[in-house]
């Protein structure tokens, strides 16, 4: 712990220096992109970008198993890659010590094998989702070291075990900094010290040997957490500890991060392996001025200021949305040699998590596909940035 904060102080310095200075000229490049004439676009997303990056989605249960049936048209014709939005977490899966519940997961894989999609596990260890008798001892109180440790090993290799050769990469660990790239205090760091970041991908490599591993987390576009994150990866790369990638959620606005925020840390991150964008959606709600990345537990009182667009979002927002998306995806084009996928947090407005977070009960409408699964301005916008692009080049 030590050793990790006085390395951060001394890079998180020479970041912002550097971050500082080159903002400015890489505002003047990015990627803005002007109406041309539009040719036929591409005939869906994964279309769009064959050969550059898969493009996926995250499914709930109820799409996970189909019956959510106007949402498995919308998925087969789109999407190569699927996430399991949280039926593969430790809570759902493995709700009590010798109870799993493995159904719905068993069914995203049928899914994703019948449509020939890659499968991303999301996620083993997390300090959410994790049922709280993980970290007790069954008198009410934390469990040893060893109790805790030995619950996860049990755990990667009944849940990666039973996945092996199934699932292409896992999200072994998710989100375990703070944004000023710390560790999170959470109770696997607690009670079971750094140890438990070496331990997870050490099982996850031993248990499928073939599946990619990831390192996942939000706000990696701020300096401070994209250092901590190239630290934390890179001292277990430097231990001989695989991790393939690192997945930045992108759970963004309209306006920030900037374009130039996220190719700092798509090109930084590069550095270490595949880069994922894990969990895009786009925020066009209002929101208290404290609202903060996607920690879960961050929220606030239903306001009915923040919850503007209850009878549809209008034309000038579609617009911006559509022109966000488009701008984002011009980035990840001119950056595809380091991108591997693409992944939307959900399919469409109708099951956004941003519907209930970080206030519960607004409309929101941060995805390419309406409520009735219909396309909205910024599929056409993302599809039509490849020609752009293409042109472009
Ligand atoms: O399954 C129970 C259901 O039985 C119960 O009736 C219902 C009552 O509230 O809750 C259901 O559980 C909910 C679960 O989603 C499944 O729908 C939980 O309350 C709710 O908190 C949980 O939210 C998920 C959240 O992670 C939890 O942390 C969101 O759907 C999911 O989109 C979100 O995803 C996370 C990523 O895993 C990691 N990165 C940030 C991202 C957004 O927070």
């Amino acid at each position: 712990m030590r050793l990790h904060k006085t390395l951060l102080a001394t890079s998180l310095l020479t970041a912002t220096l550097a971050y500082s200075c080159n903002d400015s000229q890489q505002n003047a490049n990015a990627t803005t992109t002007e109406t041309q004439p539009a040719s036929a676009a591409p005939a869906s997303l994964k279309a769009a970008f064959e050969g550059e990056f898969t493009i996926g989605a995250a499914l709930n249960g109820q799409q996970a198993m189909g019956r959510d049936a106007d949402a498995t048209p919308v998925i087969t014709q789109h999407f190569n890659s699927l996430t399991a939005e949280n039926i593969m977490k430790w809570g759902p899966i493995h709700p009590e010590p010798d109870k799993y519940n493995f159904e719905p997961a068993d069914a995203l894989v049928a899914l994703s094998e019948q449509n020939n999609m890659e499968l991303i596990g999301h996620t083993l260890v997390w300090h959410n989702q994790t049922p709280d008798w993980v970290f007790e001892n069954g008198k009410g109180k934390p469990a040893s070291k060893a109790q805790l440790l030995q619950r996860m090993e049990e755990h990667i290799r009944k849940v990666a075990g039973r996945y092996k050769g199934k699932v292409h990469g896992w999200d072994v660990v998710n989100e375990a900094l703070n944004d000023d790239g710390t560790l999170r205090q959470s109770r696997w760091l607690t009670i079971a010290g750094e140890e438990y970041l070496e331990r997870a991908y050490r099982l996850a490599n031993e248990v499928d040997p073939e599946a990619e591993l990831y390192y996942n987390d939000y706000n990696m576009w701020k300096p401070a957490k994209r250092d901590g994150a190239i630290l934390l990866v890179g001292n277990l790369q430097e231990k001989g500890i695989r991790v393939d990638g690192i997945g930045m959620q992108g759970h963004w606005g309209l306006e920030n991060p900037s374009i130039a925020q996220i190719e700092e840390s798509i090109i930084a991150f590069s550095k270490l392996g595949k880069v994922m964008i894990t969990e895009l959606d786009i925020d066009v709600l209002p929101n208290p001025s404290n609202r903060n990345g996607a920690d879960i537990d961050a929220t606030f009182e239903f306001d009915a200021q923040y919850n503007v667009y209850t009878d549809g979002l209008p034309d000038s927002l579609q617009q911006k949305l559509a022109q966000r998306y488009a701008d984002i995806f011009a980035l990840f084009q001119k950056h595809s040699d380091k991108i591997s996928r693409v992944t939307f947090w959900g399919v469409s407005d109708k099951n956004s998590w941003l519907n209930d977070w970080p206030i519960k009960g607004r409309t929101s409408y941060p995805l390419l596909f309406d409520r009735n699964y219909q396309p909205k301005p910024a599929l056409e916008a993302v599809l039509q940035s490849v020609n752009k692009q293409a042109n472009a080049q």
